[in-house]
């Protein structure tokens, strides 16, 4: 049977902040807006970030948009583009004050004004004391945010494909984005979603690793459609392993538990942090606090029986402050630790939390493929954004708070990229028929029983294996095995089994095609990670120790047909002079 056809101006894959952002600026703009979520809207995954959303509103401390540009750059390591960190470091307050009026609780000052908490990285006067410039809605933002775009896009009248899949783009003969196809995981019939132009906005792709911080469906789903789209991903070796996730378990415990005065022991009772950090401690760059956090176990400091974990204490706070600003902390400390932070400390480790690399884009959100003739050619019709994307504003690694900003503020920018995109192409283009066939059979493969792998037991194994060979610190030989690992799973998947066909259920099918998803992003970080021979942010080679920007200050590309390869950091801003690499120290 063929699927049914729908048209819509704009098609939205993803429901998270950036994709309902764009939807609700493109459905204000009178154009008719799908958006396809494999969740219910509200339960994406932004509905899950806790600590803010940063903007230089100088309501706690002295701050301004150009010390957050220089935070965000050297919190990169240097590999961020200084265009697009100019671009979204301006755009903050502005787009802070927006969410404000589309109803964002935010907790407030005595004042009345915004909250602001000190986040990791961030400073005043470039590199001096430390700033607080991160707005929050006590540590529930994400969630805030999520259910107020969601009530805006309703009242909007966007149209809405909740539960649904999306298996692939839509292409013509010239690679034009011509739509996707999506599959009802209710109803196992399949969709075909014609748009003029369509915006991937699917999140990360943190499930590659057993332990960490993400929904279960933060799957890599956009990127891989992508890597299948012939679009290489970029710097896709950058993985942010955020510091204090509940060790063993990996949910999230927000920076802004440091934010708000909360400190790291070792099993001496030591503030180890100190040593790694001696100006900004607790509150220095994510990667810096990890790496610290693994040594300090390495080393035979750590907590516990076997002293693999280090704690987080935040009793000296007291209860009132806990209870007005941390009440999500203490009700996951309580459910999942048996820990009560008014009196007892967490037990946390690294653990697996945001890819800084994606699909690449411009500050526009058109997602861009080199050519022969041109690094940063357009592909027509296709826009990302947030943390699917790859603008590139994180480099090789985010500071806290820079997620929740990107996604609005490019998020908004891509839309309005978008409406001009769709007054200068005006009319559908036919979409040929033979351009479903292969997505559809994708969907098809898993109605045959073709062997005895299991789609469950090969997702924990590559998550075992990346784990394994591709975490906090890495170094060749463990790379390169981990790349043939993930290369044999792959083969393993294709000849994976969900069970009779008569018996299997959609949601066994989407786990597979998930799984199919995450083995190539996989593939694409173990890859990435085992070319690049330096240690920038958040990739850190024992074998390479130190940064060499001689070498390495450049993008990598990874495609599945062709391997790696590089591009430049665009280093010019729009307005304001570069910031040069330096030696960057906490
Ligand atoms: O720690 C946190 O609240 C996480 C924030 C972020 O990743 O931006």
């Amino acid at each position: 049977m063929r699927p049914e056809r729908r048209r819509f101006d704009a098609l939205v894959i993803g429901a998270g902040g950036g994709g309902l952002r764009a939807a609700l600026q493109l459905a204000n703009a009178e154009a008719t807006v799908a958006v396809v979520s494999k969740v219910f809207p509200t339960r994406s995954h932004t509905v899950a970030a806790q600590g803010g959303v940063n903007a230089s509103l100088a309501n706690v401390l002295p701050d301004n948009w150009h010390w957050h540009m220089f935070d965000t750059i050297k919190g990169s390591d240097y590999l961020g583009d200084q265009d697009a960190i100019e671009y979204m470091c301006r755009a903050a307050p502005k787009a802070v004050y927006e969410l404000e009026h589309f109803g964002v609780p935010f907790s407030r000052l005595e004042n009345g004004r915004i909250y602001q908490r000190a986040f990791g990285g961030q400073s005043q006067h470039f590199g001096g004391e430390q700033a607080a410039r991160t707005c929050a809605a006590a540590d529930r933002t994400g969630h805030a945010i999520l259910h107020s775009l969601y009530q805006q896009n309703i009242r909007a009248r966007t149209h809405f494909f909740d539960e649904h899949f999306a298996l692939d783009l839509l292409r013509d003969e010239s690679g034009r984005v011509l739509g996707a196809l999506v599959f009802d995981i209710a109803t196992g019939e399949s969709v075909v979603i014609e748009a003029k132009v369509t915006l991937l906005a699917t999140g990360g792709a943190a499930q590659v690793y057993r332990t960490n911080t993400n929904a279960l469906i933060n799957t890599g789903d956009g990127m891989a459609m992508a890597l299948r789209a012939g679009v290489p991903l970029q710097d896709m070796e950058f993985v942010q392993f955020h510091p204090t996730g509940i060790a063993g378990k990996g949910m999230l415990i927000t920076e802004g538990v440091r934010g708000e005065g909360g400190y790291l022991v070792n099993g001496e009772g030591e503030r180890f942090m100190e040593r790694y950090a001696p100006n900004a401690r607790d509150l220095a760059s994510r990667d810096v606090v990890s790496r610290a956090i693994v040594t300090e176990i390495r080393e035979g400091r750590g907590c516990g029986p076997r002293r693999d974990h280090v704690l987080l204490k935040l009793d000296h706070l007291g209860e009132a402050l806990i209870n007005r600003r941390l009440p999500a902390i203490r009700e996951t400390a309580r459910t999942f630790v048996n820990a009560d932070p008014v009196r007892d400390p967490i037990p946390v480790f690294p653990t697996a939390h945001y890819t800084m690399g994606g699909i690449p884009t411009n500050r526009h959100g058109q997602v861009v493929a080199p050519t022969a003739d041109a690094p940063e050619e357009p592909v027509e019709g296709l826009y990302a954004v947030g943390e699917c994307a790859c603008v590139s504003v994180h480099g090789a690694n985010r500071l806290g708070g820079n997620s929740l900003l990107d996604i609005v503020v490019f998020g908004r920018a891509a839309a309005n990229h978008m409406i001009d995109y769709l007054a200068e192409h005006r009319y559908h283009r036919p979409l040929p028929e033979a351009a479903v066939e292969g997505p559809r059979a994708r969907l098809d493969r898993w109605d045959e029983a073709r062997g005895e792998a299991s789609v469950p037991e090969l997702r924990r194994e590559l998550q075992r294996t990346m784990e394994e060979y591709a975490g906090v610190f890495r170094e060749q030989e463990s790379l390169d095995e981990g790349v043939a690992r993930v290369r044999a799973i792959r083969e393993q998947l294709e000849l994976a089994a969900i069970g009779d066909h008569s018996r299997v259920f959609n949601t066994a099918r989407v786990e597979a095609l998930e799984l199919v998803n995450l083995a190539d992003v996989a593939l694409a970080v173990v890859t990435s990670a085992a070319a690049r021979r330096e240690s920038r942010g958040a990739h850190s080679r024992v074998d390479h120790p130190d940064r060499d920007d001689a070498r390495w200050l450049k993008h990598s590309l990874f495609s599945l047909a062709e391997g790696m390869d590089y591009k430049p950091v665009r280093i010019k801003p729009l307005t304001v002079d570069s910031f040069p690499p330096k030696e960057r120290t906490y």
